[in-house]
C-alpha cells in the first residue's frame, strides 16, 4: 500500500478524501499539508489526530523551501493538490490571493514533485474551467475547451494546463480530476447549501443571487471522494477524469428543497444583486470515467440533502465556532498546542 500526499486535507473535500482512504485502508500512510486558511480546519479531522498512519504539516503550497523538506523526509507514492483558495466571491474581492495558491502553488508542487522524484501527481480540478452553458448546451466533456470566467476558474484552469505541461514536457505521470458543486459534511458555511441550511434554520434570511435561475449539478462529496480514489488506484497519466452527480439544479428549486428540509419559510428567500460575471449553468459528461474507471454517483440529491441537513442539525459545535468566528482563535491554539508537543 502506498503512501500518499494529501494537500489541502482540512479543508471540506480533502477531509472527506481522507476520511474515506484511512476507513477504507486504502493508504498504509496519509500525510496533509495544509496552510490552515480560514478554510482549513482541523476540526473535520479530530478523529484522526491519533492515528499512527496520519501526519499532519502546515505549510503553504507555494512554500518550495517547506514542500521540498517535507518531500525529503517522506518517500511519497502519490501526491494529490486538493488545496486551493476555493470560494468564486471571495476571488471577486481579491484575486491575488487565488493566483497565488491555485497557479503559483501548483507550479511549486510540480516543480518539488519533479525534483524530489515523486511517482505521480493527481491535480483536483473543477467543472468551472470550462466556463459557462447555456440552458441547451451538451454537458462539458473532457474536449471541450477551457474558458474560465471569474479569477478562481481562471487560476484554476492556469494549474490544470500547468499539470498537464508538465506530463506532457518532463514525463511525470501526472493526471486532472474534474467535478461539479460538492455538498455534504464539513462545508465551510460560505457555499450555497450550508449556507442556506443555516439560515434556513435559523429563521434568517436567504440570499438568492439574481433571478436565482443559474444552474448547477450537484454530487454528494462522498460520490466525489470514491471517484478520487478510483483515479488513485487505477487511473492513467496524461488524463482528465470528470465526475458529476447527474443532477442540475436551479438555484431557486435548491433553496426551496432546503426551506423544505429544515421546516423554514419560502418568505426568508431574499433575492440580491447577482454576482459580477456569473456562470450560468453547468453540467458534466462523464461517460468516459464510467467506462474507464466503472464509477457513477451513488447518493440521489434527496437522500443527501436530508443526510446533509442532519449533519448540521447533530454537529452545531462544529459550525457555530465558524459562524461566530471564534474557530480561527481555537485554531492557532490547537496549533500552538501542537507544536509545543512536538
Ligand atoms: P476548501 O476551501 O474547503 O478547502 C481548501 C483547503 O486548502 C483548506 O484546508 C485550506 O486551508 C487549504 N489551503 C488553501 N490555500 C493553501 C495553501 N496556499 N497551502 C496549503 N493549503 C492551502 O475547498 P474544497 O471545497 O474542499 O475544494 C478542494 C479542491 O476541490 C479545490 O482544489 C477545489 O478547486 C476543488 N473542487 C471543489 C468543488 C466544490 O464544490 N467545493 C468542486 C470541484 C472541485
Ligand atoms: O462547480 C464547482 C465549483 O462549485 C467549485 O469549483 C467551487 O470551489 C465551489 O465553490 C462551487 O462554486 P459555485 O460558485 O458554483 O458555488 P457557490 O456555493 O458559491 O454558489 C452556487 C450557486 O449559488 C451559484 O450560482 C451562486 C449562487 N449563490 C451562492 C451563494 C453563496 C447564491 O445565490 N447565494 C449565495 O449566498
Amino acid at each position: 500500500m502506498d503512501t500518499i500526499l494529501v494537500t489541502g486535507g482540512c479543508g471540506f473535500i480533502g477531509s472527506n478524501f481522507i476520511r474515506h482512504v484511512l476507513q477504507e485502508q486504502l493508504v498504509a500512510k496519509l500525510i496533509n499539508v495544509d496552510l490552515l486558511t480560514y478554510a482549513g480546519n482541523p476540526a473535520n479531522l479530530a478523529d484522526f489526530e491519533d492515528d499512527e498512519r496520519y501526519v499532519f504539516y502546515r505549510a503553504d503550497i507555494a512554500d518550495e523551501e517547506a514542500i521540498n523538506e517535507i518531500l525529503s523526509t517522506h518517500q511519497v507514492d502519490v501526491l494529490l493538490n486538493f488545496a486551493a483558495e476555493s470560494h468564486v466571491d471571495r476571488s471577486i474581492v481579491d484575486p491575488q490571493a487565488f493566483v497565488r495558491t491555485n497557479l503559483v502553488g501548483t507550479s511549486t508542487l510540480l516543480n518539488a514533485a519533479r525534483k524530489q522524484n515523486v511517482p505521480r501527481y493527481i491535480q483536483i480540478s473543477t467543472d468551472e474551467v470550462y466556463g459557462s452553458l447555456s440552458f441547451d448546451d451538451p454537458a462539458f466533456t473532457e474536449q471541450t475547451a477551457l474558458n474560465p470566467r471569474n479569477p478562481y476558474s481562471a487560476a484554476k484552469a492556469g494549474g490544470d494546463m500547468l499539470v498537464l505541461a508538465h506530463e506532457h514536457t518532463f514525463g511525470i505521470n501526472a493526471c486532472v480530476t474534474r467535478c461539479s458543486n460538492n455538498y455534504g459534511p464539513y462545508q465551510f458555511p460560505e457555499k450555497l447549501i450550508p449556507l442556506m441550511l443555516l439560515n434556513a434554520m435559523d429563521g434568517k434570511p436567504l440570499p438568492v443571487y439574481g433571478t436565482g435561475e443559474n444552474i448547477r449539478d450537484w454530487i454528494h462529496v462522498e460520490d466525489h471522494c470514491r471517484g478520487i480514489a478510483a483515479v488513485l488506484q487505477h487511473g492513467q497519466t496524461g488524463r482528465v477524469y470528470h465526475f458529476g452527480g447527474d443532477c442540475e439544479l436551479q438555484n431557486i428549486d435548491v433553496v426551496r428543497r432546503i426551506i423544505e428540509a429544515a421546516g423554514a419559510s419560502e418568505e426568508q428567500i431574499t433575492y440580491v444583486k447577482d454576482r459580477p460575471g456569473h456562470d450560468m449553468r453547468y453540467a458534466m459528461n462523464f461517460e468516459e470515467t464510467t467506462k474507464e474507471l466503472g464509477w457513477t454517483p451513488r447518493i440521489s440529491f434527496e437522500e443527501g440533502l436530508a443526510a446533509t441537513a442532519q449533519w448540521y442539525r447533530d454537529n452545531q459545535s462544529w459550525w457555530k465556532p465558524i459562524v461566530s468566528g471564534d474557530y480561527l482563535e481555537w485554531i492557532e491554539q490547537w496549533y500552538g498546542e501542537r507544536k509545543g508537543a512536538a
